[in-house]
């Protein structure tokens, strides 16, 4: 399944991307938005595959495609399982609709089972790259888990970058990190980014703090879990009694911490992320006349493999030059 479906999720990210990239810098972030949404359903059609869509634009009747529970692909196919995908085919409207930085097209799939069905809530996360793994918790003072950090990875508080949202709801974490002597890489969105980024050494990023969009954290997990890093996570209460409700009715638990393997039990898991805007990990869509060029990430599980595909769209009829 990994092998046949992720060069064809490549595919379904760079189209996605490609799509609102058009778009960036508009002010739009809803049009950006509907552009990645409808190019990745596009491109899903000619998939064959017989996928659900488990994360995706909410239910049915508020989201006009890629809704929780809507069939994609060509359907059943001899010989190849059913498969559930996570998708956000624009991680970070407001990004691409200001063009700045990291905003990415995404999604991530497995066989049936092999996601963790988030509600869209918020959830208390904590992400480490793969030195950092089994040495930290989310309950931890975030001195001890900065400590923990740097002892893995060799070097001081000092030398450590955490990113983290840039919302008043984290003041209190950012007055922390600042305490413990760590730096901060305040962002406007793209948490989902960040966490692939901490899995990803040379990337400037050592962790990343503070609570996010659930769904991001399921797909988060299964880059991470592929990447060999970590995340530790928490739903957090919502004071909304109906969304609370919901999310019990679909078996979450608010107390327990959520470990990759919890997000993410897939053997068969495949992740594709493809740049809209340029960010730590990976270049957003240039487009220069007669071509346009993309920078992806392809993840999967059960092989190993992690693949950095730079693709070269070239417009039909037309000759270009390929430059490195
Ligand atoms: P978009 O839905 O606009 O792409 O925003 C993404 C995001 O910034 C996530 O990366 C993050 O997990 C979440 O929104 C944070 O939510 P909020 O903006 O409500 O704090």
């Amino acid at each position: 399944m990994e092998q046949t479906l992720s060069l064809e999720f490549l595919r379904v990210v760079e189209e996605a991307a490609i799509a609102c990239a058009r778009s960036i810098g508009h002010g739009r972030r809803k049009h950006s938005d509907k552009l990645a949404v409808e190019a990745m359903r596009k491109a899903m059609e000619s998939v064959r595959m017989d996928g659900t869509i488990v994360i995706g634009e909410g239910e049915r009747d508020e989201a006009p495609m890629l809704f929780i529970g809507e069939k994609v692909g060509m359907g059943p196919d001899d010989g190849h399982p059913p498969v559930d995908i996570a998708v956000d085919p624009l991680e970070g409207t407001n990004l691409c609709a200001t063009g700045a930085p990291s905003a990415i097209a995404v999604l991530a799939a497995s066989e049936k089972g092999g996601l963790l069905h988030a509600p869209d809530l918020y959830m208390q996360k904590l992400v480490v790259g793969p030195a950092a793994k089994g040495k930290v918790h989310l309950d931890a003072p975030v001195i001890e888990n900065l400590e923990a950090i740097a002892k893995a990875l060799d070097r001081k508080i000092g030398d450590l970058t955490v990113t983290v949202l840039d919302r008043p709801r984290h003041d209190q974490l950012i007055a922390d990190i600042r305490a413990a002597g760590a730096r901060i890489q305040l962002i406007g969105d793209g948490d989902l980014s960040a966490a692939i980024s901490a899995a990803v050494s040379g990337t400037g990023i050592h962790a990343v703090m503070g609570i996010g969009g659930a769904p991001e954290g399921v797909i988060s997990a299964a880059a991470l879990k592929c990447l060999n890093g970590e995340i530790q996570a928490r739903l957090v209460v919502d004071t909304n009694t109906a969304s609370r409700e919901n999310a019990e009715e679909m078996g979450v638990d608010f107390d327990r911490i959520y470990k990759t393997e919890d997000l993410a039990p897939g053997k068969n898991i495949v992740f594709a992320a493809c740049g809209v805007t340029t960010g730590n990990l990976l270049k957003g869509v240039q487009f220069f006349g007669h071509g346009t060029r993309t920078s992806s990430l392809i993840l999967t599980y059960a092989s190993g493999l992690v693949r950095f595909i730079d693709t070269v769209y070239k417009h039909p009829g037309e000759t270009i030059t390929v430059r490195f």
